[in-house]
């Protein structure tokens, strides 16, 4: 793809001017940028008791460019000029804060949307979203379930919901059903779930911005988002477009997990996103031939955190291989099982979460 002028202002932007507290485009530094295919060249003009600085930062831009796609070639020429004492540059303007709840009149008939999240990758967030899912709609509420994973979409599996979502005359797009009526939306649905998407962020924040407004939710009491692992994009934007009732924390009983699990949790009381409590996952595992349980990987870890930081304890969620057998094969426990202890577990945390969200 041919390199763009403007992409170039982009990078050059992330830079502050030396001597400046503007970066390189708002202090008018740049006099020159000239594109032949993928050769770029960058005139730059600084104060000239900044040389050392300027030669210092160089490099970086050099390098900056030359990691772009398009760019083969980089030649960036600095000028130096006298300093303008008359003229001191001034700072930027703060930028204008993104409007908050941007695509909240989409999805104005859905009563509470919740965030399933966790610091770390793996600990259980899409199986607990479906499961979460499935047990509050057992319990009679209307229920949606949005994969936000976007990178890696895992509920076209884990539901068992087929085939490929239908569009209105409109041109908005039907959310699948799964077994036990949970609406269902996932890019899953609609790429080829075995290809890595490589997607750059813009059009990341679009297809998550699609999978809410341009889609028919309709009525609905809980949305739960199944998040990707980590305090990345993904989350910061649902966070600012969509007006949160809250987040629920995963996490497993080890103590590298439950540091991240306070770092996702402090990430969304720096959001001001209320977090509705933790919920352990991967807990004791019963034997089936003794029924001794053993608490692989550690014990009470869960509760003790959110005693500690003051928020609730949803439950804990044994490990079970029935529960990898039911994701994989899109019959998830609290449907295919609803009697076994793993569901019941399920259906207790999400009676829990419910009267967190009437509490508050
Ligand atoms: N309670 C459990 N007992 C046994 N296996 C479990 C349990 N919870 C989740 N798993 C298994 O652990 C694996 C990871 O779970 P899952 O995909 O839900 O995690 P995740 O946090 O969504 O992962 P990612 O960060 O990649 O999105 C899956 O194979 C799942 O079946
Ligand atoms: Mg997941």
């Amino acid at each position: 793809m041919a390199i763009s002028e403007h992409r170039i202002l982009e990078i050059l932007n992330r830079y502050t001017s030396p001597g400046s507290p503007a970066t390189l485009v708002e202090s008018g530094a740049i006099k020159n940028i000239s594109i032949e295919g993928g050769s770029v060249q960058v005139d730059l003009s600084v104060p000239a008791p900044e040389k050392a600085a300027a030669e210092k930062l160089k490099p970086e831009i050099e390098s900056a460019l030359l990691g772009e796609e398009g760019i083969e070639e980089v030649e960036l020429k600095m000028q130096y000029h006298l300093p303008t004492f008359s003229a001191a540059p001034k700072a930027p303007a703060a930028p204008e804060p993104p409007p908050r709840n941007a695509w909240a009149g989409n999805i104005s008939g859905v009563k509470h949307v919740i965030a399933v999240a966790s610091g770390k990758g793996g600990v259980g967030k899409s199986t607990i979203s479906t499961n979460l899912a499935m047990a509050l709609s057992r319990a009679g509420a209307t229920v949606g379930l949005l994969d936000g994973d976007i990178y890696g979409p895992s509920q076209q599996m884990m539901t068992g919901a087929i085939g490929n979502p239908q569009g209105t005359a409109e041109g908005r797009i039907i959310p699948m059903k799964a077994p036990g009526g949970v609406s269902v939306m996932s890019l899953g649905f609609i790429i080829d779930a075995d290809q890595p998407v490589i997607w750059r962020g813009p059009l990341l924040m679009k297809a998550l911005e699609q999978l809410i407004s341009d889609v028919e939710w309709g009525e609905l009491d809980f949305l739960i988002v199944d998040l990707p692992p980590g305090t990345g994009d993904i989350t910061l934007s649902l966070a600012q477009n969509v007006p949160l009732a809250g987040a629920v924390i995963v996490t497993t009983p080890q103590d590298v997990a439950l540091i991240d699990a306070r770092k996702a949790l402090h990430m969304f009381e720096k959001l001001e996103v209320p977090v509705l409590g933790l919920i352990e996952n991967m807990s004791g595992y019963t034997c089936p031939k003794c029924g001794h349980v053993e608490y692989l990987f550690g014990e009470g870890g869960g509760k003790r955190t959110a005693e500690t930081l003051d928020v609730a304890f949803l439950g804990a969620i044994p490990l079970d291989p029935a529960v990898v057998v039911g994701g994989d094969s899109g019959r998830p426990i609290v449907e295919a099982d609803s009697d076994s202890a793993t569901a019941k577990a399920f259906i207790e945390a999400a009676k829990k979460l419910g009267e967190v969200i009437k509490e508050r």
